[in-house]
């Protein structure tokens, strides 16, 4: 196989944290990366060829991007996806293709094409904006709620148990779903290339804590038996073969109490739940996604031991440029790993980079991970 360089031009819309951590993979295969984001040295702008500011959701500034690329990929959902639908008519390669996008930004279109695709998903009902407490009821309580479109990070998300709940609902278009208990939160990253070649990852477990009922970190592998870890790359899999475009997707998937497997959102592109494959893969979620974006052969997605990832999100009470508490903390452990994303302000809550511990043992890097992760902070400067 003889290749001309570089190899490609890439062009991402949104230069966040995914992007950024797509620089190094273009950097050692020679890709030349070219950002769009409306903010100016952004992310992934500041590691980029080129940055083009410009809105996301703005027909010329995505035009202008796909000028100078020969393939263009999404670091989010939030995008114009019909403007980049008429582009990839006009002969523009995009992976995944803007349809698929488009289709995701509707949690309930989503939800639908799961349903017609044989793909098992949580059962669900459109709520109308007049319905009434009876009509939850009905369907069953306690239920979750979600807007269809512009939800993310649990935003868009409202768990309906009484009147109480339902009186505090989102007032927009919503479908309500079954309240999955007792169960375990999965996900599986699935690369796929244009010859269809796929690549699963092995399953990662969302440890929530129970007392705070929030995502605690990830941990991969997930603690669960050799038949779940088949029957959920499986199930993932078919997931993303019916989207029928080749790209890198997460593929989040709750297990039952019951033992079933059950997708419950996809990703078109690099997601939180595998930022670990960087250091505890053969190959991370961000080479893969270059190698699908450039239909090369799938990079091989085994795990070389036990990983634990965790948010950097700024601290309660700060706002500013971030201060990091406890570097030395992480520089001290060779098997820690640190990744900033470069953003010049940091709020309470926002992500600003993550950490991951690897080893050998499972259970040992938790236990390095929880005896470290309170000495190291991220804030902003000031005090509010
Ligand atoms: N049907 C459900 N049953 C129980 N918990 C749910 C359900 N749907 C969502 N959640 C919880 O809410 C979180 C966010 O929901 P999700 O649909 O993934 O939205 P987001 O786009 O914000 O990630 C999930 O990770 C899960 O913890
Ligand atoms: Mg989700």
């Amino acid at each position: 196989m003889a290749s001309t360089l570089p190899l490609a031009r890439l062009g991402i819309v949104g230069g966040g944290q995914l992007a950024r951590m797509m620089a190094p993979a273009c950097s050692a295969h020679q890709v030349q990366l070219t950002i769009l984001d409306p903010e100016p040295d952004s992310p992934a702008g500041q590691f980029a060829h080129a940055q083009i500011e410009g809105a996301l959701h703005d027909s010329e500034s995505l035009a202008a991007l796909c000028r100078v690329s020969d393939v263009v990929t999404f670091d989010l959902e939030d995008i114009g996806a019909d403007i980049l639908m008429t582009l990839a008519d006009q002969g523009m390669t995009m992976v995944p293709s803007p349809e698929v996008v488009k289709l995701i930004q509707n949690k309930q279109v989503q939800k639908q094409h799961y349903q017609a695709h044989g793909i098992a998903t949580a059962p669900f009902m459109p709520l109308a904006l007049d319905a009434t407490f009876e009509t939850v009821e009905a369907f069953g309580l306690p239920c979750v709620q979600k807007a269809c479109v512009g939800g993310y990070d649990g935003r868009g998300v409202h768990i309906i148990r009484n009147r109480t709940d339902w009186d505090r609902r989102l007032m927009t278009e919503s479908f309500i779903e079954a309240f999955v208990s007792g169960g375990m939160e999965l996900a599986v990253m699935v690369a796929r290339n244009a010859h269809g070649e796929m690549a699963a990852y092995d399953p990662v477990e969302m440890v929530v804590d129970p007392d705070l009922n929030l995502l605690d970190y990830l941990l991969a592998p997930a603690r669960v038996p050799a038949e779940t870890v088949e029957a959920a790359q499986a199930l993932a899999k078919a997931t993303v073969a019916s989207f029928n475009s080749p790209g890198l997707y997460g593929v989040e998937l709750f297990l039952t109490a019951e033992g079933d497997l059950w997708v419950n959102e996809v990703a078109p592109r690099a997601h939180n739940s595998g930022h670990h494959t960087i250091e505890a893969c053969v190959t991370s979620q961000f080479e893969n996604q270059l190698r699908a974006c450039l239909n090369l052969p799938l990079g091989d997605t085994a795990l070389r031991g036990a990983a634990v990832m965790m948010n950097l999100v700024g601290e309660p009470d700060y706002e500013g440029p971030p201060v990091i508490e406890g570097l030395d903390v992480l520089l001290a452990d060779a098997d820690c790993h640190l990744h900033l994303y470069g953003k010049s302000l940091c709020r309470p809550g926002r992500k600003m980079g993550h950490i991951t511990w690897v080893g050998s043992d499972r259970e040992a890097v938790i236990a390095r991970a929880l005896a470290q992760r309170d000495r190291i902070k991220i804030r902003g400067a000031e005090s509010l």
